[in-house]
């Protein structure tokens, strides 16, 4: 009895500690209407050191805020590149100066979220099968394959390396409802 009370302890301050995370690295994400999240990031000319150690650090804020996906004009970094997983489990990866070569005419519709746009989920559609190029941060070239959730995620985030957002991407109801969301929140922070 006293060890399950204990249990349920900890994993009140483990929900706590993610949450209190969670928070930490929202603050650090820029937030809607921030203007450089309307900017169209320039491609990467050196792979170097400081490169990786911005993918480093995105990878761990993406992680703490618990999302699948990255891009660096979210922290103010207006260059082409973003971080992404399939799902929270995944192993992230690093995609600099992406491009689709190709998108299936094949489309479905989900709602997406987004971390600059606390508090929105609206219903987006996007190729269900992408093809996708660019460098890894060593500057080699990288092609990837993808569908579904993960061709999702990349086409989201590479909107954002183009100043595009969620909002433009959906239909004019839910881009309503998702503006007074974004007011509230905004009023709430006074
Ligand atoms: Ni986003």
């Amino acid at each position: 009895m006293e060890e399950e009370i204990r249990e349920e302890g900890d994993e009140r301050e483990h929900a706590a500690r993610v949450e209190a995370l969670r928070r930490v690295a929202l603050a650090q994400i820029r937030q809607y209407p921030d203007p450089v999240l309307r900017l169209h990031a320039n491609e990467v000319g050196s792979f170097d050191d400081h490169l990786s150690r911005l993918a480093d650090r995105m990878t761990q804020l993406m992680h703490d805020a618990r999302g699948v996906g990255l891009a660096a004009t979210q922290i103010g970094v207006l260059q082409r590149l973003f971080v992404f997983r399939t799902d929270e489990d995944d192993e992230a990866r690093a995609v600099v100066n992406p491009a689709l070569t190709s998108r299936s005419s094949e489309t479905d519709v989900f709602d997406e979220g987004c971390l600059s746009l606390q508090g929105v989920l609206v219903p987006v559609e996007r190729s269900v099968e992408v093809t996708l190029e660019g460098r890894d941060l060593a500057g080699q070239p990288l092609q990837l394959e993808l569908e579904e959730q993960a061709a999702r995620v990349v086409q989201h985030e590479l909107d954002h390396l183009d100043g595009v957002l969620i909002l433009e991407r959906t239909d004019d109801e839910s881009r309503r409802e998702a503006l007074a969301t974004l007011r509230r929140n905004l009023s709430r922070q006074g």
